[in-house]
């Protein structure tokens, strides 16, 4: 049987919100076990545990305002899965700037990365502790080794006004799987982080000692390939790449350095010796092997590399299986041509420095527009592409829509994180591309297709004939099903209205039950006043509400698993957004019976 705080647990996943929540730490949150504890210590907790690949926002009390003087101790406790690590993403920092003569921290927030156990008490050594702003920041991105992560928050006492002039912190979280760092091939037995990887996996990955928390000092690793022997190479590819490089002019001089040789060991020829921060480096051999070393001295550690290999044919060759001949950089695109698919110049080849493309869709009255990337892959020097969380600066594409007649920004991204689909709220979106002045990279760009819809993504039942966003399922026409929020998995569009009805035959109900669920919101504050969007049920025709059933809104809780019953033939579900955050959304499925 799990303990006692266990269950208590539970009831606080629902903190888990799209939106920047209100905090209320508590005491009878926190899960240290007395006896580990110092009773003046008085911590006051909030925590926040994975159900499996959770992630959300957090912030310190009272964000964007000030925070308060004199917070003994706030401990934000993340507790993950069965295999599962912790990620933590500031996203904005300000807090008190450190004491000018010895550089110590006056408030201060304490990161505990290294914990087996989701408690810490007052002997435990922390591993970062910051003060101070943004650009001040080493590191804006943290990992845990294990499957829990502390951040203790401190303020100085009150002297004479309660507030202090700082706003604190916000950030993301994201529980991910552990095992998706674990390098493909075979340790060498008795190394630290020494690898060989031969042919009987034709293809995989490989990491940086402790990836993605950041390489131990004094490391030296060894990866070392083994291909096919006469005919073959081997390709590498690293997706992320953070060194430490202390300014250096050539990498061969960095004492945190890659070097790759075109052999089995270093008396081979040097390709390249890699260090920095780097967004895409590919490498091939010209020999069936490989050999890669990694070292790292006492000082300055960084996240490392992320990488991954191919073992090919000298003959395979890696033809582009799109091409762009007819490019053209800004374009109006009315809703004639129902679909299609736009790329950046030269893609799969790399874009050009300094351009702007702006690309506008203009449909019908009943039509929303869709699109979807299917290619990304941007220049980007501001940490791991493949995790981008600030783009100012960075080659980007910025997504607009209109609400009000105002344009809004719905999205803005960059690196190569393919964006989620998204959908317009009204027949009008534009989306623009920009790069910088670089000239020199081997990113391909993107490519994303696009579509005029009248059905809003929506392809169960059967839609009204006004076009408008209602649908109605039937139990002569099919007995059970599925359906799902507009644009679904993608983002749902704002200021967007959906009605789903359900009829039975004479003494049918019909039983939903949500499969996935994700509105922005935090249950049960669920009403329009709430400023949340929301899911409502009525067992009433006609519109009328009905005052017993409860609106849905937030994540998925077990009780939103729970079947929903009409009570006669007849059941409506409703959809509302509004031009607040967006979420992925719903999938439910109906079944008409008598049960
Ligand atoms: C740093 O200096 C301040 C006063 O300038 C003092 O209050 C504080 O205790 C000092 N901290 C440490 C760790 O020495
Ligand atoms: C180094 O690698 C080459 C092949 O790449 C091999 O012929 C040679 O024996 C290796 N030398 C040592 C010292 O292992
Ligand atoms: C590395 O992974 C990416 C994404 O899965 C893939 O497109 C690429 O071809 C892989 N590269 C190698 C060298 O295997
Ligand atoms: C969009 O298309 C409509 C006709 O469907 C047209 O009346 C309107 O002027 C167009 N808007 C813009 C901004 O071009
Ligand atoms: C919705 O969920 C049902 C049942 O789990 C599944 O069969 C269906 O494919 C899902 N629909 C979409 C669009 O993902």
């Amino acid at each position: 049987m799990p303990p006692l705080w266990y269950f208590g647990l539970i009831q606080l996943a629902h903190v888990i919100t799209v939106n920047y929540a209100t905090i209320n730490p508590d005491k009878d949150n926190c899960i240290n076990y007395e006896s580990d504890y110092h009773v003046d210590r008085a911590c006051e907790c909030i925590v926040y545990q994975s159900l499996g690949g959770t992630e959300g926002r957090f912030n310190s009390p009272n964000f964007p305002q000030f925070y308060s003087k004199g917070i003994e101790c706030i401990l934000f406790t993340f507790i993950g899965d069965l295999d599962e690590l912790v990620e933590i993403k500031f996203t904005d920092f300000d807090m008190m700037y450190p004491d000018a003569n010895n550089n110590t921290c006056k408030d201060y927030l304490r990161l505990f990365l290294k914990l087996n156990r989701p408690e810490i008490n007052e002997n435990m050594q922390h591993n970062y502790e910051l003060c101070g702003s943004m650009s001040t920041l080493q590191q804006k991105t943290f990992y845990s080794k294990d499957r829990s992560l502390i951040m203790e928050f401190q303020t100085t006492r009150p002297l004479s006004q309660q507030l202090t002039f700082f706003k604190g912190f916000r950030g993301f979280f994201r529980f991910l799987n552990a095992k998706q760092f674990i390098s493909d091939g075979v340790k060498q037995s008795g190394t630290m982080c020494s690898w060989d990887f031969s042919t009987s996996k034709l293809s995989g990955k490989f990491f940086s000692p402790l990836y993605p928390q950041n390489y131990p000092s004094h490391s030296k690793c060894q990866y070392t390939f083994y291909g096919q022997p006469n005919e073959g190479t081997v390709y590498i590819q690293f997706q992320n790449l953070q060194i430490y490089d202390e300014g250096v002019d050539s990498c061969s001089k960095s004492s945190d350095r890659i070097a790759i040789y075109d052999g089995m060991n270093s008396s081979q020829p040097l390709i390249k010796y890699l260090c920095g921060i780097r967004n895409q480096e590919e490498v091939k051999s010209t020999t069936p092997y490989l050999y890669i070393e990694f070292l790292s001295d006492g000082r300055n550690q960084r996240q490392g590399f992320a990488a991954n290999y191919t073992f090919q044919h000298k003959s395979h060759s890696n033809s582009p299986s799109y091409s762009n001949p007819a490019f053209n950089c800004n374009q109006y695109i009315e809703s004639k041509t129902k679909h299609g698919i736009i790329m950046s110049q030269n893609h799969p080849a790399s874009y050009p420095a300094s351009t702007r493309c702006t690309y506008i869709f203009n449909g019908t009255a009943e039509e929303r527009i869709q699109i979807k990337f299917t290619r990304m892959d941007l220049f980007f020097d501001g940490g791991n592409p493949n995790e981008p969380y600030d783009c100012d600066g960075q080659d980007s594409i910025k997504i607009y829509i209109k609400i009000d007649n105002d344009e809004k920004e719905l999205d803005y991204t960059c690196g190569k994180k393919i964006p989620k689909m998204f959908m317009s709220n009204i027949p009008w979106m534009k989306v623009v591309f920009e790069s910088g002045s670089r000239t020199q990279h081997s990113n391909t760009g993107f490519a994303f297709e696009y579509k005029f819809l009248t059905n809003y993504g929506i392809t169960t039942g059967e839609q009204d004939n006004r076009k408008v966003c209602k649908f109605i399922y039937k139990s002569d026409v099919k007995k059970s099903g599925y359906f799902v929020s507009p644009n679904y998995p993608g983002f749902y569009p704002k200021n967007t209205e959906c009605q789903y009805t359900f009829f039975g035959r004479n003494s049918e109900v019909v039983r939903i039950q949500f499969k996935e669920f994700e509105v922005d919101g935090i249950t049960p504050r669920c009403e329009p006043k709430d400023r949340v969007d929301f899911v409502d049920f009525s067992n009433f025709d006609g519109g009328a509400q009905d005052k017993k059933m409860k609106k849905f809104c937030g994540q998925m809780t077990e009780k939103m698993r729970e079947p929903i019953q009409s009570d006669l033939e007849f059941f409506r579900v409703t959809f509302k957004s509004n031009s607040m955050y967006e979420g992925k959304g719903f999938n439910a499925t109906y079944e008409f019976g008598e049960f």
